[in-house]
């Protein structure tokens, strides 16, 4: 596995590859790894011939009262982590390489980002998009992998994706869970063991939402409401969002008659989780 620190390397690296006419996979990460990311890395695997992921905490998509500086890092561990799962190259650049400190350009995704995260975090998705064009232009890939654990970042890169006529396939990674359920997040080691135990309300409240909806449960509203009284009997819990949205276009919804994304975001403690399910008709 090489490990590349430039972005300088990086785009030599991959044009000198894509000319011999190899077929590029990326995996955006934050770093942290855990088995969610690794599932990503054998999606990539089955799609492509060289395996890219990117390792970058990327500043631009935290807010100023957000978890920046702690931000869980472990680079040995991720490094090694790669190495066992077959990445080809570790792209771990610095951030002053990919930021100019007057960089004054950004995307901007206007419709889907504006809700759900987008109105929760102010700036968030545009830090998104912006460092994964970067990433896109740095390393050239025909395929990237999104995992559905973040199903409105998925939905953004798409569209950047279509909007801006980007040569790239996204292709989804399920969300991967601890055998309880819990997503698997890096922001996990932050939650302590009384909290771990609470977090599970997010899975226990999204298979209520579930089991509702099998039951014939059509009423977005109905919904929500059963769904804030399960997570407000945790007491470590604090709701941040509890959204019922068109699967496609992001928008609150009344009744269920198309796939809809029901997204949570609770803070347990001090930590923010996300979580969701997609219920179809
Ligand atoms: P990060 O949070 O490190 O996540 C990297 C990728 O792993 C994302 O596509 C995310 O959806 C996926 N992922 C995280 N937890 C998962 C789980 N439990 N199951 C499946 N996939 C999971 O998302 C980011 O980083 C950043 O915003 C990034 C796209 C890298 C841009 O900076």
């Amino acid at each position: 596995m090489r490990i590349i620190r430039t972005a300088y390397e990086m785009q030599q690296t991959v044009l000198a590859l894509r000319a011999q006419g190899r077929r590029i996979g990326l995996v955006p990460t934050m770093g942290f790894l855990h088995a969610g990311h690794l599932s990503l890395i054998r999606l990539a695997r089955e799609r492509s011939d060289v395996i890219i992921l990117s390792l970058f905490v990327n500043p631009t998509q935290f807010g100023p009262r957000e978890d920046l500086a702690k931000y869980p890092r472990d680079f040995d561990r991720d490094a090694a982590l790669c190495h066992a799962a077959g990445v080809d190259i570790l792209f771990a650049p610095e951030g002053a390489d990919l930021y100019a400190p007057d960089a004054s350009v950004w995307v901007v995704e206007e419709k889907l980002a504006a809700g759900l995260c987008g109105a929760a975090r102010p700036g968030h998705f545009r830090g998104v998009c912006t460092v994964v064009v970067k990433l896109f232009n740095l390393c050239l890939p025909q395929i990237a992998v999104f995992g559905e654990k973040d199903a409105q970042q998925l939905r953004v890169i798409r569209r950047l994706v279509r909007d801006l006529n980007f040569p790239v396939e996204i292709i989804p990674g399920p969300i991967i869970r601890e055998p309880d359920g819990l997503a698997l997040s890096s922001r996990n080691v932050f939650l302590s063991a009384e909290e771990r135990r609470q977090a599970l309300v997010l899975r226990r409240a999204l298979d209520e939402a579930e089991r509702l909806f099998r039951a014939g449960a059509r009423d977005a509203e109905a919904l929500r409401s059963a769904l804030r009284l399960i997570i407000g009997q945790v007491p470590a819990a604090k709701v941040d969002y509890i959204a019922v949205v068109d699967d496609d276009t992001l928008a609150p919804v009344q009744t269920l008659d198309q796939p809809a994304l029901v997204a949570l975001a609770v803070y347990i403690g001090q930590t923010r989780l996300i979580d969701n399910t997609v219920l179809k008709p």
